[in-house]
């Protein structure tokens, strides 16, 4: 096959749903580029999961960097519109809800390239959040929409987009968890030095971390989580010295690292009694591993985590007592798995693309 199917990823949540896609279009024999956009760029956000996960090198780097949305966005399209000129794909693949993601899809329909967007149709309804606006324009412009759950299809079908172009695949994130499995070791915690039951925790919302008054509501729901079990937060450069300043620190039982490599992060959450996170990817991997998932955000474009999963959404009024509920209740036997969330993924991706191509 001759057609160039051409991968646009940046930012941390792309990189474990871009890989069962790039590794089942490799053994259809499909030719692939994959462009990082260096939306981010340090060791632990990036390269970490190139190695973990055996994603392939980047073909290219755009080295954008951060900046303001309009800066960031802009940068990625200037860039990506020479290469996609030059390279003159048949297909351009995005993920997710990053800037990375629309800037992409902007770029080529503008070239009369057909996008593919992965994970297409999820709605959080607030527009207050970036990804939401990412997630609309994307899907208004992609031409192959390929969802993780059937609430998706509804979204879509809504909105008017043709049902041809919607295909419901499951979640390729969950791939590469079931990949994986066996290596997430659950005395990650106990290697930072936390023994017995503990509460896992990643935060980085503009809603959480951006203002100072959220963000001591935030520090003092958390120390009175950590009142009731350690907190082991792997913490986003983003919110990290808001979060500081506010004391967050100011608890014996907080126990703060860098963002964790994937292996390491995800037996940190298998090991935990309770997650607390804002994370879009922690609701779904939380869903599959059993581990019970506070959501700390008003609304969720993963309902199926709530229907099918072991999530919650919380406030930051509500937290502490959610906690000790879920600790009370001790671990799940058994939980709900959504539909198609079986590892098969990116065959059936990879599947669409090349029937489309
Ligand atoms: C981005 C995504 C968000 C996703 C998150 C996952 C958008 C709009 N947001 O948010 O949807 O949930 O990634 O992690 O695309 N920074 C570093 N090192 C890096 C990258 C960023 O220190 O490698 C710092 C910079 O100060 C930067 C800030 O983090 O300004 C925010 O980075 P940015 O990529 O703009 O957004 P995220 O908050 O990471
Ligand atoms: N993750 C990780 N180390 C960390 C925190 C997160 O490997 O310290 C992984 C985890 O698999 C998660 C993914 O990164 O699902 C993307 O998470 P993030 O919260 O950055 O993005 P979101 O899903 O909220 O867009």
């Amino acid at each position: 096959m001759t057609e160039l199917v051409l991968h646009v990823a940046g930012a941390r949540p792309n990189f474990p749903k871009c890989a069962p896609v790039l590794r089942a279009l490799d053994r259809r024999g499909v030719g692939q580029l994959l462009v990082h956009t260096g939306q981010h760029y340090d060791e632990a956000l990036s390269d970490v999961f190139f190695r973990q996960l055996g994603i392939p090198e980047p073909d290219v780097n755009l080295g954008v960097g951060s900046g303001s949305h309009a800066t960031q966005t802009a940068a990625i399209m200037t860039a990506l519109e020479p290469l996609f000129l030059e390279q003159r794909p048949a297909m351009v693949v995005v993920y997710g809800d990053v800037n990375s993601t629309v800037a992409a899809a902007l770029v080529a329909v503008k070239l009369g390239i057909p996008v593919a967007h992965v994970e297409a149709g999820l709605r959080s309804f607030d527009a207050t959040m970036p990804e939401e606006i990412n997630r609309l324009v994307t899907d208004r412009l992609a031409d192959v929409l390929l969802t993780t759950s059937t609430d998706a299809i509804a979204h879509l079908g809504n909105e008017g987009i043709d049902p041809q172009r919607i295909h419901f695949v499951g979640n390729p994130m969950i791939d590469t968890l079931l990949t994986h499995l066996d290596k997430f070791d659950t005395g990650v915690a106990a290697g930072l030095g936390v023994t017995g039951r503990y509460v896992a925790a990643t935060l980085h919302r503009p809603g959480n971390v951006d203002r100072p008054t959220d963000v001591a509501e935030l520090v003092g729901a958390l120390h009175a989580v950590a009142d009731q079990a350690p907190i082991v937060l792997p913490l986003h450069p983003r919110g990290r010295e808001r979060l500081r300043a506010a004391g967050l620190l100011d608890h014996s039982d907080i126990h703060v690292v860098d963002p964790l490599g994937y292996i390491e992060f995800m037996g940190l959450v298998r090991g935990a009694a309770a997650v607390v996170t804002d994370s879009g990817g922690v609701q779904e991997e939380t869903t599959i591993l059993g581990v019970p998932c506070l959501t700390l955000r008003p609304n969720t474009e993963r309902p199926v985590t709530i229907t099918h999963g072991t999530n919650r959404l919380v406030t930051r009024e509500s937290l502490a007592e959610a906690v000790r509920q879920t600790l009370d209740r001790g671990p799940l036997a058994d939980w709900p798995v959504p539909p198609l969330w079986d590892g098969q993924a990116g065959e059936r991706i990879a599947d669409v693309i090349t029937t489309a191509l």
